[in-house]
């Protein structure tokens, strides 16, 4: 009898505590999502940035974030209070790990190089951003 409900008791825990660590991702990205919106409004007539793709591999969100972040690093203002909040929640530990949640063992695929990516627009660039960011708070829903 003891050891079952010690047993229910570590069942519970171990959920709770994944459920509780999946929340502190979801805040972290949804303060992304807000900063990406606020960031978005300001204006950009930046041309050039190398964008990855609207269809990311899990397998490729770490290169992908990184490469977001890269060029927010080279483009952006990042003294200026939003874009330095967004380019620094980018490397945040909660981002990294909400966002590359189960994907150590898929580490075959290929990732485009952060250069090769075609260039685009700021617009398109943000809308990229947050598409990418949403998928992984859906991501982390399922999980
Ligand atoms: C960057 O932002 C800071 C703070 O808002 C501002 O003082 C500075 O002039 C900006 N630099 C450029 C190049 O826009
Ligand atoms: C991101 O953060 C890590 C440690 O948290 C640091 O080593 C690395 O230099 C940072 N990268 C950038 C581009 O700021
Ligand atoms: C993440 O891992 C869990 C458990 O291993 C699995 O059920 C889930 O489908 C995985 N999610 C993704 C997006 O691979
Ligand atoms: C950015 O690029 C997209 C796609 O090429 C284009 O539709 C849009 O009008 C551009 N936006 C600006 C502000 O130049």
């Amino acid at each position: 009898m003891k050891l079952v409900v010690f047993c229910l008791f570590a069942v519970c825990c171990t959920s709770l505590a994944s459920t509780t660590a999946n929340r502190k991702f979801e805040r972290k990205l949804q303060e992304i999502l807000r900063l990406v919106d606020t960031v978005k409004k300001q204006q950009h007539t930046k041309l050039d940035l190398h964008t990855p793709p609207q269809n990311i591999e899990d397998c490729c969100c770490l290169s992908a974030l990184k490469c977001f972040q890269a060029n927010m690093g080279v483009h952006f203002n990042i003294s200026e209070k939003y874009q330095g909040k967004l380019y620094s929640s980018l490397n945040h530990t909660l981002t990294v790990n909400g966002l590359t949640l189960n994907n150590s063992r898929n580490t075959e695929c290929t990732c485009g190089d952060c250069d090769l990516h075609p260039k685009t627009n700021a617009t398109v660039f943000f809308s990229r951003l947050r598409t990418f960011i949403e998928k992984g708070l859906t991501r982390l829903g399922t999980v």
